[in-house]
């Protein structure tokens, strides 16, 4: 497929292909270790919807699938250290295995706060799923059980990731050019 568009100002960082088949690695993975339990997908909005539906597909188990909405983002590209639940789970999770699942963890500001508040909910277990880490800003050290990949400290768009609500849709991750970012 020719480069899209949308795409003139962000820089490849991971393909298509690239995605695709670390995420099946990671589906073959928590398929085996969820085997006979009842697994709930968290998915966190809005930026791991497109990871979340990928994932999902490659999860051979009967599960279920709840979404939780959370902004520590206005439109600028840092953190702004405050947490808001902007959508809550439409289910409690009393009795459930939880997979949280994550696009990016950044400072870890955000799994920190979501952690805390399903664990005063009391499921019978939580462990997190997070298709990006970057190393070089955890703040808040979280335990991530399934990564998909480390990137450099860099502002990353594409496959769900947004910069000011835009390159959500975009097929591959990129890094954004700081001209785009005004
Ligand atoms: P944290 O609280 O700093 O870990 O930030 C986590 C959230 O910030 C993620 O769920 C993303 O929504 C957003 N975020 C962090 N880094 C990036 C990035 O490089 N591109 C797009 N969104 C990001
Ligand atoms: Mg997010």
């Amino acid at each position: 497929m020719s480069t899209p568009k949308l795409a003139s100002d962000v820089e490849p960082l991971i393909t298509e292909e690239d995605l695709a088949r670390r995420v099946a690695e990671m589906g073959a993975e928590i398929t085996r270790d969820y085997e006979g339990k009842d697994l709930t997908l968290l998915v966190i909005l809005k930026g791991s919807f497109v990871f979340a539906s990928d994932l999902a597909r490659q999860i051979d188990l009967p599960l279920a699938v709840d979404f939780i909405g959370l902004s520590s983002y206005g439109a600028q590209t840092e953190s702004s250290g405050v947490v808001r639940i902007t959508q809550d789970l439409s289910r409690p999770v009393e009795g459930r295995h939880l997979l949280v699942v994550e696009d990016i963890i950044d400072t870890g500001l955000t799994m920190k706060y979501l952690l805390e508040n399903l664990r005063s909910r009391h499921p019978e277990s939580v462990r997190v799923a997070s298709l990006l880490e970057k190393p070089a800003r955890n703040l808040h050290a979280v335990e991530i059980d399934y990564r998909g990949f480390e990137i450099p400290d860099a502002f990353v768009v594409g496959y769900g990731l947004d910069f000011d609500e835009r390159y959500r849709n975009l097929p591959f991750l990129g890094v954004l050019e700081q001209d785009a970012r005004g």
